[in-house]
């Protein structure tokens, strides 16, 4: 983990109220990772807590994200410039690894929750992977990243709540709907709560003993396992840190 400035090479919008940022690395930094998140400062400084965010790709030398537009922070952020420098500590978290023998994948993303979804797909193209991708949006206008989930995937279902895109349906219901042709070693997530949740209690009336980890989001404060903000509570009666033990977990250790 480092904290770097890093210089803004793009940071524009690619659906209502979301933007990609993409920003160049001062030095190499090692262990960048899909699953793994950064947590970025906005360029202002009055609003003094990083904010976490999933990498979404990486190369060498650079690290793209993509962000909602949500409070003051985000807005903030969405007002930097290509050539500004903001600062990070990256990378954070543990992130999502497949096993050898994890060989079908299934993905089930919701809201901003399909953008790590992007960074596994990303991480292990062209191992021979089979990708199936199950992606949920509340409306047409959020609908983003089609292409990639398309060429990334051998199956790829993009959903909305309202029906304006695709199916009407969440990512979950469509995961489940496809469960037989998609036949994954593993399923990975990444929603919000309820939908998370969804994906617990279906796994659960189903009898599926498929492998199932899922990236949390909580509020955070440090970042680095310090502050205790983050903290989830796990099915044991333990407690563990989103930002330091997680975000990711196996779907059966946490309490959702
Ligand atoms: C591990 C992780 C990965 C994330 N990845 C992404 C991503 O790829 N894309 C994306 O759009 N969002 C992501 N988020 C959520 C993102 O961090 C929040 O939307 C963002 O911090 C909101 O900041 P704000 O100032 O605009 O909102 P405000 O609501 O004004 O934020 C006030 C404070 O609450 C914290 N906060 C608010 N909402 C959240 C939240 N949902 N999770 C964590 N902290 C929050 C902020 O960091 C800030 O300290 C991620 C969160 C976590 C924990
Ligand atoms: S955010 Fe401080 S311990 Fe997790």
């Amino acid at each position: 983990m480092k904290e770097v400035r890093v210089r803004i090479l793009e940071n524009m919008p690619i659906a209502a109220g979301i933007n990609r940022l993409r920003f160049a690395l001062p030095e190499k930094v090692e262990g960048l990772r899909c699953g793994r998140f950064v947590n970025l400062s906005v360029g202002d400084g009055a609003h003094l807590l990083r904010r976490p965010i999933a990498i979404c790709e990486h190369t060498g030398d650079t690290v793209t994200v993509c962000y909602q537009i949500k409070g003051a922070g985000t807005r903030l952020l969405s007002a930097r410039k290509a050539g500004e420098e903001l600062t990070c500590v990256l990378p954070l978290g543990n992130g999502f690894v497949l096993k050898e023998d994890e060989h079908r994948v299934a993905l089930v993303g919701g809201g901003v929750g399909v953008f790590p979804m992007i960074s596994v797909l990303k991480e292990y193209a062209g191992t021979g992977r089979v990708f199936c991708s199950y992606m949920g949006f509340r409306t047409k206008a959020a609908v983003c990243c089609e292409d990639i989930f398309r060429d990334g995937s051998a199956r790829a279902k993009l959903v909305t709540d309202d029906g304006s895109f695709g199916e009407k349906t969440n990512a979950v219901a469509a995961f489940f709907a496809d469960l037989e042709n998609a036949k994954p070693d593993v399923i990975l997530s990444c929603g919000p709560l309820p939908m998370l949740r969804a994906l617990k209690s279906g796994l659960a009336e189903r009898g599926v003993k498929i492998p199932c980890y899922v990236s949390l989001e909580e509020r955070m404060g440090c970042g680095v396992g310090a502050c205790l903000v983050c903290v989830c509570d796990l099915e044991n009666g333990a407690r563990a840190r989103v930002c330091k033990d997680g975000p990711v977990f196996a779907i059966g250790e946490v309490d959702l």
